[in-house]
């Protein structure tokens, strides 16, 4: 199943999203070692501090197969995560696509400095639908996402990979946006919504509202693939609800090229 991506000869066409399980080093490293199905490894997204995210309950499946999830952005900051990422053993058929916030056009291109030199790629999270003045808030404005696409591109050396949000009227144009800021490929889709999940009377992520993901999404997902794919001429990596084979030939028929599988895999262990 070799795959041509942005350079590399990859091993397969799929990637685990951002911030599923691909949190920690070693983890990645497990992955490289262990599962050449899982050709890009995204990591969990990467701000200038470390962030403690929010108080559990984070993710909460409201029926099979549908999740809403509000971690809240944790992780170890760009310095820290610098010095893991610097650890990991890359094989040549494997992609690193970092992922990284920032609350401004600065911040990004602050942290894209920080973890470029330990990347394949940098995913830029302009999608978050739940942490206040990220993500989502910048990646629905078509020139604030070229602007940050131009500014991390003329800052970095590797392959820059807006992450887009569904929640705008026309995704398309947000891709189209990204494009001209020099985006090498684009990643769709983020979780939607945000949206709550009530349990005997009570929001049960300690956050109230959360991203929606899984199944459910799917629809969503397939058309803003198609819409990007349209629109742009650069490759699409498609996620968001697929949980078997025929969903992964939807998002092909698309016009994606790598396939995220996120939710899906809650539930399996390294058995399965
Ligand atoms: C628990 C959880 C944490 C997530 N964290 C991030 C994140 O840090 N950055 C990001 O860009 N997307 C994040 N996402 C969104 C996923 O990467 C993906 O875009 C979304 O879940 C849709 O794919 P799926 O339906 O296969 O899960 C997260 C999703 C979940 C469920």
């Amino acid at each position: 199943m070799k795959t041509e991506f942005l350079g590399k000869s990859l091993s397969a066409p799929f990637t685990i999203p951002s911030g599923i399980v691909t949190c920690s080093a070693p983890i990645i490293q497990a992955f490289f070692d262990q599962i050449p199905e899982v050709g890009v490894l995204t990591t969990k997204s990467i701000g200038p501090t470390p962030r403690a995210g929010y108080r559990e309950p984070i993710l909460s499946q409201y029926s099979p197969g549908n999740f809403v999830n509000a971690v809240g952005l944790t992780n170890p900051g760009a310095e820290r995560s610098a010095e893991l990422m610097a650890e990991l053993n890359i094989p040549e058929d494997r992609f690193l696509l970092v992922s990284i916030f920032g609350g401004s056009v600065e911040e990004y291109v602050e942290v894209a400095r920080i973890m470029a030199p330990h990347a394949d790629g940098l995913e830029l999270n302009l999608s978050c639908p739940h942490a206040k003045g990220y993500g989502m808030a910048m990646g629905q404005d078509p020139d604030l996402v070229r602007e940050i696409t131009a500014a991390v591109k003329a800052a970095v050396d590797v392959p820059v990979v807006p992450k887009l949000t569904p929640n705008v009227p026309n995704i398309a144009e947000i891709a189209k946006a990204a494009e001209q800021g020099g985006a090498d490929a684009i990643c769709a889709i983020n979780t939607l919504g945000p949206g709550s999940h009530y349990s005997h009377g009570a929001p049960v992520l300690s956050n109230g509202l959360g991203g929606m993901s899984g199944k459910g999404v799917l629809p969503i997902a397939l058309k803003c693939a198609s819409e990007i794919a349209e629109a742009v001429s650069i490759p699409v990596i498609g996620c968001g609800g697929i949980s078997s084979a025929d969903n992964v030939r939807s998002f092909k028929g698309a016009g994606a090229s790598i396939f995220g599988i996120g939710s899906a895999l809650v539930g399996m262990t390294t058995q399965q």
